[in-house]
């Protein structure tokens, strides 16, 4: 969870979140190297006092200035791309969810056990514990187990949600009449929280969503006394 007024990128709770990470820095590394740059150059124009009445054309470092940055923008390319094609890849998942979006609050299936079927409502703040927190904490946690694949079946019953997890690097649209997938696999214990991220009315900001992350028993314990 972000804590007061971070604005980086969550602590990741899963492989493909911490590859999203590398990637970012990655990304970010090459444009500050290009600001600085491109900064320089421009400050440094404003004391230029060179004349040259026969400068017509530059062929060579035309050619430089259109070849590089393309090189430039491959080292972005490729490691994207390969992300984009590492998230959408499914490997055996033990454990199916199905998330349906509503007007305004979420509801989940576990389609492989017993189909069991749950509301999941945001705490309203006048009900919250000490312990809780506002707009964040509901009323009924996704169990799932860590270390294990994770699909997430995702839709919606009225207009477009989003389900989207931070910590997980997750965000899937849940679009009525659509079932999109997706998945991950949680490499720790804890409580991840995510919310509705397309706007879908009047309290969009108040659909919070919540993982527990628990090991496989204590998963299977949960999932037989319900
Ligand atoms: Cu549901 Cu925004």
């Amino acid at each position: 969870m972000s804590p007061w007024a971070y604005l980086g990128l969550q602590d990741s709770a899963s492989p493909l979140m911490e590859q999203l990470t590398f990637f970012h820095d990655h990304a970010l590394l090459i444009l500050v190297m290009i600001t600085i740059l491109v900064g320089y150059l421009m400050f440094m124009l404003f004391f230029n006092n060179y004349i040259n009445r026969f400068l017509l054309h530059g062929q060579l470092i035309e050619m430089i200035w259109t070849i590089l940055p393309a090189i430039i923008l491959l080292f972005i390319a490729l490691p994207s791309l390969r992300l984009l094609y590492l998230l959408d890849e499914i490997n055996e998942p033990s454990v199916t969810l199905k998330s349906i979006g509503h007007q305004w609050y979420w509801s989940y299936e576990y389609s492989d056990f017993n189909n069991i079927e749950f509301d999941s409502y945001m705490i309203p703040t006048n009900e919250l514990n000490n312990d809780g927190f506002r707009l964040l904490d509901v009323d009924n946690r996704i169990v799932l187990p860590m270390n294990s694949q994770i699909r997430i079946l995702v839709t919606a019953a009225d207009v477009i949600h989003s389900w989207t997890i931070p910590a997980l690097g997750v965000k899937v649209d849940g679009t009525p009449g659509r079932l999109n997938q997706t998945n991950f696999f949680m490499n720790r214990p804890g409580l991840f929280y995510g919310q509705c991220s397309e706007i879908c009315g009047a309290n969009h900001s108040f659909m919070p969503i919540v993982i527990e992350s628990v090991p496989v028993n204590y998963f299977i314990k949960w999932i037989s006394s319900n």
